[in-house]
């Protein structure tokens, strides 16, 4: 929520930048947290929706383990100190090179997505004398019911080793002599909000889990990865997202021994709120049909618009509590048509100068930025500075 004192502290900042709230991070962490620890639950924090260095710090001083897509997420998350043994790297595309750094850094595990890979971190890790723990990605084919480009789960995306795969995977495991096996693991997509997608995955899960432990494989680790999503429309509410409804989904349907630990990689839910893109307005344009309010910041900063026409709200916070007089189409600088962050948009009378909110951009915002049009680099401020 945005007041006038802090509104003040931007005036003479250079924008756009990204204004980083980290006590609402540590209150969202604790909530989530508290959710989690009724259930002994192991959560993750899913490093791609944000790894900036000072969101990372606060992420693993509330002791979360991080979830890695790339060599550079795992070092970045070891040189953050997070704890290796709470890393797990996953993604369908591991460079020789990237597996090779995991293995020297003796991470907690690999969330292996295709047969071949197995036979490959197998090789390296024999090369190296080492035992690498894996985990299987297997695709549900369960729908998450949200934006196509989103979804992860359904038989045709490329993501996990299919149902019918699983033999081979199982046979490939037993010929393995560096592998060890820990467990099953599935993400389904991201930004859900309907609690019904997570109850499938479960059934799923435990379908999944049987099948190994018939097999004689026991299965330590059930990681059920993250896509908990948040209330973009409510940016103040708090938590911004129901933790204890989605953590009770899985208490519920999920089976658990008392052998197993369920792990969990949330990116979204954790840092979406904490993070607004704070940007000024350069020129009104006023034509017959529309009224524009041209920003300094673009899609080169916060891309979701762009690409998912996903909703941000927006705000003048330089004219807090002044009602809304005219609708507007946000757009930004970049020669793009689809460089647009709203169309008609709600706003009380806008001038050149006065600074817009983006809310609700921590994840997959400041990550997401690019540098077409040759922009310059991503600015930061921060609520505790
Ligand atoms: N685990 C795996 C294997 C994933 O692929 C993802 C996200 C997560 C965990 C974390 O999901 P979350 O809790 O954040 O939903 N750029 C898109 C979102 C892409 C999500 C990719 N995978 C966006 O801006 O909406």
């Amino acid at each position: 929520m945005f007041n006038q004192d802090i509104v003040n502290n931007f005036q003479n900042k250079e924008t756009p930048f990204y204004y980083y709230d980290l006590e609402l991070l540590k209150r969202t962490l604790k909530a989530c947290a508290d959710a989690a620890d009724k259930y002994r639950f192991h959560v993750h924090f899913a490093l791609k929706a944000n790894f900036n260095s000072r969101v990372l710090q606060t992420v693993k001083d509330a002791g979360l383990g991080a979830d890695c897509v790339s060599g550079g997420e795992v070092k970045k998350a070891i040189e953050s100190g997070f704890n290796a043994q709470q890393v797990v790297f996953a993604g369908v595309g591991k460079s020789d090179r990237e597996i090779n750094y995991a293995l020297d850094q003796d991470i907690f595990a690999f969330n292996v997505e295709s047969i071949q890979e197995l036979e490959v971190i197998n090789e390296l890790a024999r090369a190296k004398n080492k035992i690498a723990r894996v985990a299987i990605r297997i695709n549900p084919n369960v729908d998450a019911h949200t934006h196509h480009y989103i979804t992860t789960g359904l038989d045709e995306n490329k993501f996990g080793i299919n149902s019918w795969d699983l033999q081979s995977v199982a046979d490939a495991l037993k010929q393995s002599t560096n592998l060890s096996f820990l467990g099953i693991h599935f993400h389904v997509g991201s930004q859900i909000l309907d609690m019904n997608v997570f109850k499938s995955l479960c059934v799923k899960v435990n379908e999944m889990q049987a099948w190994f432990e018939e097999r004689g494989m026991p299965v330590k680790v059930l990681n059920v990865g993250g896509g908990l999503g948040v209330d973009y429309h409510q940016p103040d509410t708090n938590p911004i997202a129901d933790f204890e409804a989605y953590f009770k989904i899985f208490a519920d349907f999920l089976t658990v021994k008392p052998h197993q630990e369920v792990h969990f990689e949330l990116g979204r839910a954790l840092v979406a709120q904490c993070s607004s893109l704070i940007s000024r307005v350069l020129y009104m344009k006023h034509g017959i049909k529309k009224n524009f309010a041209v920003l300094d910041a673009g899609m080169t900063e916060l891309m979701r618009p762009a690409l998912y026409q996903a909703y941000h709200k927006i705000e003048n916070i330089s004219k807090l509590g002044q009602p809304e007089t005219m609708a507007y189409d946000v757009v930004g600088p970049i020669c793009e048509s689809s460089d647009c962050f709203g169309k008609d948009v709600n706003l009380p009378t806008t001038q050149r100068g006065d600074l817009i909110a983006l809310r609700t951009a921590g994840a997959y915002g400041e990550v997401m930025a690019s540098a077409y049009n040759l922009r310059p680099d991503i600015k930061h401020v921060y609520s505790e500075d």
